[in-house]
């Protein structure tokens, strides 16, 4: 499948048909994931994978499941043949910049950005992007009660389970949530700068934000001319 097909139909599956995920297809996905890039090349990143059925019973209940279903919503987390768990250990990126390479790196106790958090998140993209790039489906997460998780896996204190990726094969009467309501590109992303001019892709000379935010009489996108060169290769990126 093209790549961008792929992201153009990956979207949060939360009830699936119960029909089991190929090994090979399960294998694959899996690969993907441990591809994930990581801040210094930590590798915080693990995973744990359960097929057992008595084991995703309990995963679903540390996410709330009966709850759910009591609410009237369809089985998700029991409905799905295949949990992955994506976790982060912090101690790896302390470990890592510790290393002599990184001798005049910032270390990571005075990081604004916590980037073992940024790189699970690598991690569950990988893993949702190359479920959809099997022809299967898969849903994202919280969990409600971590450290029943973490009894039932075996997951060390240090390491953080994010959540929990269902996989499997969509339910046929699973129906689409939240995707409909996404806000435009135009909306989120900024040409330049922050508040740039989204209409022409270039700088807003005035640094007065958006076009349809400037006062009356304010220039028409058409006039607006950047006061620095414009980089079109950056523009093509976003
Ligand atoms: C970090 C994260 C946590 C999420 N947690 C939940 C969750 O606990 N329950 C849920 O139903 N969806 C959860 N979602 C799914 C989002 O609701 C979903 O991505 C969003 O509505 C956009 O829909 P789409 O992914 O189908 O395009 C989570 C997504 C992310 C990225």
């Amino acid at each position: 499948m093209e790549f961008a097909e792929v992201v153009r139909r990956r979207r949060m599956v939360r009830r699936y048909d119960g029909s089991p995920v190929p090994a090979d297809a399960l294998a694959r996905v899996l690969d993907a994931a441990s591809r994930a890039p990581s801040a210094g090349f930590s590798q915080g990143q693990s995973l744990v994978c359960v097929t057992d059925a008595a084991t995703r019973q309990a995963i679903a209940r540390c996410c709330d499941e009966p709850a759910h279903r009591a609410a009237g919503r369809p089985p998700w987390l029991s409905s799905a043949p295949v949990h992955l768990v994506p976790c982060v250990d912090e101690g790896a990126y302390h470990e890592r910049y510790a290393e002599a390479d990184k001798a005049a790196s910032r270390p990571p106790a005075s990081w604004e950005v916590p980037f073992w958090w940024v790189d699970g998140g690598a991690t569950l993209m990988l893993l949702l992007l190359a479920a959809v790039d099997e022809g299967l489906d898969a849903g994202f997460v919280d969990i409600a009660d971590r450290a029943g998780l973490r009894a039932h896996l075996g997951i060390p204190e240090e390491v953080v389970p994010l959540g929990v990726v269902t996989l499997g094969t969509r339910h046929p009467d699973e129906r689409p949530v939240g995707s409909s309501q996404r806000r435009s590109r135009r909306d989120a992303v900024h040409r330049e700068r922050w508040g740039g001019d989204r209409a022409t892709g270039r700088a807003d000379p005035q640094g007065r934000g958006r076009l349809d935010q400037w006062p009356r009489g304010a220039k028409s996108s058409s006039t607006v001319v950047s006061s620095r060169p414009v980089s079109t290769a950056t523009s093509r990126t976003v």
